[in-house]
């Protein structure tokens, strides 16, 4: 894949599979081309050249709205700013997720308060994004990611902007969702993250991958 803005190639020549289960974390200088790369995989912008197949799909066969209902339905998004919607509580922020797809309101309350539960803040439900902490926020976000059970998760600096107690919670989330089979893509500054929760380590450098390794804190990844 390619990705050319005006005269910057931010992806200049990127070929990556994820096999399903794998945690990949992608690392490399600010301006390499992480972000890009993640919206691409996410379908919020198209290559230059190449191709981006999620779950056996093209998704440059996609129309707009065709690729809009199978980011919804197939990618979890998790973003460094939390992205929540100040004016819903946090058990709406996640439902909406599903009611986005077609799901009645009730089962999607219900879905959003069982992973509200799981992830350990059912009794934050009625709070707003205002009054959470930094890692509240961030496990709202991640129920708000999964609702929709993504065939991939896609995370962009998930612990950039929380303390360094509530990023080893968020890694300990990451962790615990991959090793029960959720698929994953982080894109993250922080080495101690990448080494905990990724089977794979991707170095970015100026577009482009210079290099990949397997760490070794993991035991063998395996498919759902
Ligand atoms: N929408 C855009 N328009 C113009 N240039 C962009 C755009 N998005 C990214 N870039 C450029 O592409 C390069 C890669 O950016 P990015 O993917 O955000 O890097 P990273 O996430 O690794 O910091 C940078 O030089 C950046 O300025
Ligand atoms: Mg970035």
């Amino acid at each position: 894949m390619r990705k050319v803005y005006g005269d910057v190639a931010a992806l200049d020549g990127v070929s990556l599979r994820i096999r399903p289960g794998e945690a990949v974390a992608v690392m490399g200088p600010s301006g390499s081309g992480k972000s890009t790369l993640l919206n691409m995989v996410a379908g919020l912008d198209r290559p230059t050249s190449g191709s981006v197949v999620v779950n056996g799909e093209d998704l440059g066969r996609m129309g707009e709205s065709a690729l809009a209902r199978f980011r919804r339905r197939h990618i979890g998004m998790v973003f460094q700013f939390f992205n929540l919607l100040d004016d819903l509580p946090a058990l709406d922020n996640v439902a909406l997720a599903g009611r986005l797809v077609g799901v009645p309101a009730r089962r999607a309350r219900a879905r959003a308060l069982e992973l509200l539960d799981e992830l350990g803040i059912a009794g934050r439900r009625d709070a707003y994004p205002a009054v959470l902490s930094g890692g509240e926020r961030q496990r709202v976000g991640v129920a708000r990611a999964l609702m929709n059970r993504p065939a991939l998760l896609l995370a962009d600096e998930p612990t950039g902007a929380v303390d360094s107690a509530t990023g080893e919670q968020v890694g300990d989330l990451l962790l615990d969702l991959n090793r029960r089979g959720q698929t994953l893509l982080l894109v993250t500054h922080d080495q101690r993250l990448a080494t905990r929760c990724a089977t794979r380590l991707v170095d970015f450098m100026d577009g482009r991958i210079v290099r990949e390794t397997e760490p070794e804190r993991r035991e063998p990844w395996t498919v759902r």
